[in-house]
């Protein structure tokens, strides 16, 4: 073969390699900066004792935001918001709580429930009367379209950071997270750092949450009980003071639960990958009452569940881990027709394409891992090989992702990788509606 004919063929070949057709299973090859370091955030200068900190919201049925923070001493529960800058017509008196965890005394724990709140709009707010701190946040839209974004095993490093900038520059509505915060691992101070950390973002839109493995922190003798910082400071909805005659029914335990935005039209679960889900466990008969509620035929047009532990995985680290769950849960899920798993715990990305029973199923959900957000532990860098056909991008990379939900029938999914300090969109695909789509029509009496 002459040297022109081997050139041409090596090019043909290099270009059938970058621009693969979209059926094809890609492992990308992108080479990633160094890891970063750990932020240090472990003090709060400008803060006195009744100074809020650690400010968070999170949404409470259609119209309500619970705010939380932490103060260092004794301040009011109270939080003042209004519409307009520094006037807060409106006041809420919540809750105070504290914990202990070995040596370590939390700060006061702070939450008050504000509202009724109108949709897409700025409110401004201060908490424990401090006026020396102004916040403010915008509430989600009450219709379509909605933008989420999503990022798990965040951390507290130079990459959370860089992940943090690039969400803060997003136009979004609500953040998704799928476990594992802080990483604080035992050492409190962090979830206090961790708080500091993501508070311009988490005080600016409600951060919903599931937790991971680094949340359990249990300790053998001095702490018995699981998830007792998680619990602490970041409350969700799932008791039935946060939930309205119309809502799903609550949970009952702050390690799972759902939501509805975009007046129903997006329903979420999250579900716990560290509490019992099996067949009869509290989790997997909240599970079932929940999704039989949703009314798939009217309201709505798209439902996701968020996970820690990935029940479709090819990454090397941590395999097999989400089976368990997988194996008790999947079949509520299809029946269902949850249209999208967005899962954690593997610190890479990776999509499927629609799958059931680990075989490609045009009724089964998209599984998504975004276990990339930056945490101190860094990649997990290797692939099971030959790529499994299910398995229809990987990339070991920090980043973050980002759903919109256009319409009743249409989502678009966007992966950007922190292709260093920018954020590259390194993957992109249009999830359609199950419920739109009349061959996976199910008969919910099946249930
Ligand atoms: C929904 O959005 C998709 C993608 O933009 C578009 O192709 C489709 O026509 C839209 N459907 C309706 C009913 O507007
Ligand atoms: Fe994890």
């Amino acid at each position: 073969m002459g040297n022109m004919a081997c050139l041409v063929l090596l090019i043909l070949a290099a270009s059938t390699l970058s621009l693969p057709p979209a059926s094809l299973a890609v492992t990308s090859p992108y080479v990633r900066p160094p890891p970063r370091e750990t932020l240090s955030l472990l003090q709060d200068d400008d803060a006195d004792g009744q100074t809020p900190q650690q400010v968070h919201i999170s949404m409470v049925g259609p119209d309500k935001m619970r705010v939380s923070w932490i103060t260092d001493d004794d301040a009011p529960a109270t939080v003042e918001y209004g519409t307009t800058y520094g006037q807060y017509p409106f006041s809420v008196t919540g809750t105070t709580t504290t914990y202990k965890y070995v040596l370590y005394r939390s700060g006061k724990i702070h939450d008050a429930v504000i509202g009724p709140l109108q949709p897409s709009t700025t409110y401004y707010y201060r908490c424990s009367s401090d006026p020396s701190r102004e916040f403010s946040f915008r509430t989600p839209p009450a219709t379509l379209p909605f933008k989420f974004v999503i990022v798990g095993d965040l951390g507290q490093t130079g990459w959370t950071e860089s992940t943090l900038q690039h969400i803060a520059a997003a136009d979004y509505d609500v953040l998704l997270l799928p476990g594992d915060l802080s990483y604080a691992d035992f050492i409190q101070t962090r979830w206090d750092s961790y708080g500091r950390l993501v508070s311009p973002l988490a005080s600016a839109r409600p951060w919903m949450v599931t937790q991971g493995n680094h949340e359990i922190e249990k300790l053998p003798v001095l702490e018995p009980k699981p998830f007792k910082a998680y619990n602490a400071r970041w409350r969700m909805p799932y008791d039935d003071a946060d939930h309205h005659s119309h809502s799903p029914p609550p949970s009952g335990s702050n390690l799972f639960y759902s939501f509805d935005v975009a007046g129903g039209a997006v329903h979420v679960v999250m579900l716990g990958s560290y509490t019992d889900f099996a067949a009869g466990s509290a989790q997997y008969n909240w599970l079932r009452r929940d999704l039989a509620a949703v009314d798939r035929s009217q309201t709505a047009a798209f439902v996701v569940a968020l996970v820690h532990a990935p029940w479709y995985n090819t990454n090397v680290a941590h395999k097999g881990e989400g089976d368990a769950m997988r194996g008790a849960m999947e079949e509520v899920l299809y029946e269902a027709r949850v249209d999208a798993v967005f899962a954690g715990h593997v610190h890479a990305y990776e999509r499927f394409q629609r799958v059931y029973d680990g075989k490609p199923d045009p009724c089964g959900p998209v599984y998504v891992t975004i276990g990339d957000g930056g945490n101190r532990e860094g990649l997990a860098e290797k692939f099971v090989d030959p790529q499994p056909a299910i398995s229809e991008f990987r990339e070991a990379s920090f980043g973050h992702g980002r759903m919109e939900v256009v319409n009743a029938t249409h989502a678009l999914w966007t992966w950007h990788r922190n292709d260093d300090d920018v954020p590259v969109v390194a993957d992109q695909v249009w999830i359609t509606s199950l419920a739109a789509n009349p061959a996976c029509n199910t008969n919910k009496n099946k249930m």
